[in-house]
């Protein structure tokens, strides 16, 4: 009799964790799809190529002080996959994607951001130092997603 009571406790109590652990993992879900990470610009991921500025992806002189610098990413590369820009510059970063969710890192640097498909990511970052950096996806894309890389090149 006393062993029926325990089991019907311990069932309560696991019910009530599966129950408190789907919850959490709802509302987290909620709350990451309300909130993309780093812009509320929004693309259409399907005209990417098409939608400017990344019709033209690159390097733009803004002003003596400002560069933007436009990157296309898709499995599994970015476009350009090569780029320079001087040191002491504010360079405006605007990264799409053109089909599923990648990553964005700067390596040695503090850019770190995830491109999501219907979402322009921006990060603006001022390089001190000349030298070579290496932009790395982050976030598991598929099976060439260690081969995803591009570099940036910072000249006095
Ligand atoms: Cu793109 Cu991993």
């Amino acid at each position: 009799m006393h062993m029926h009571k325990f089991e019907k406790i311990w069932l309560i109590f696991g019910v009530g964790s599966l129950i408190l652990f789907l919850t959490t993992i709802g509302v987290s879900a909620f709350y990451m799809g309300h909130h993309p990470p780093s812009s509320h610009t929004t693309i259409n991921p399907e005209k990417v190529d098409v939608t400017p500025p990344f019709n033209n992806p690159g390097v733009k002189k803004l002003n003596d002080n400002e560069y933007e610098v436009v990157l296309v990413a898709s499995a599994f590369s970015y476009v350009p996959n090569q780029i320079q820009v001087p040191t002491n510059a504010k360079i405006h970063f605007k990264v799409a994607t053109k089909d599923v969710i990648h990553g964005f890192e700067i390596a040695g640097t503090n850019v770190n951001m995830m491109v999501e498909p219907g979402y322009v990511s921006e990060f603006t970052q001022t390089f001190r130092k000349p030298g070579e950096f290496l932009i790395l996806c982050n976030e598991y894309c598929g099976i060439g997603h260690h081969m995803m890389t591009s570099k940036i090149e910072v000249v006095e």
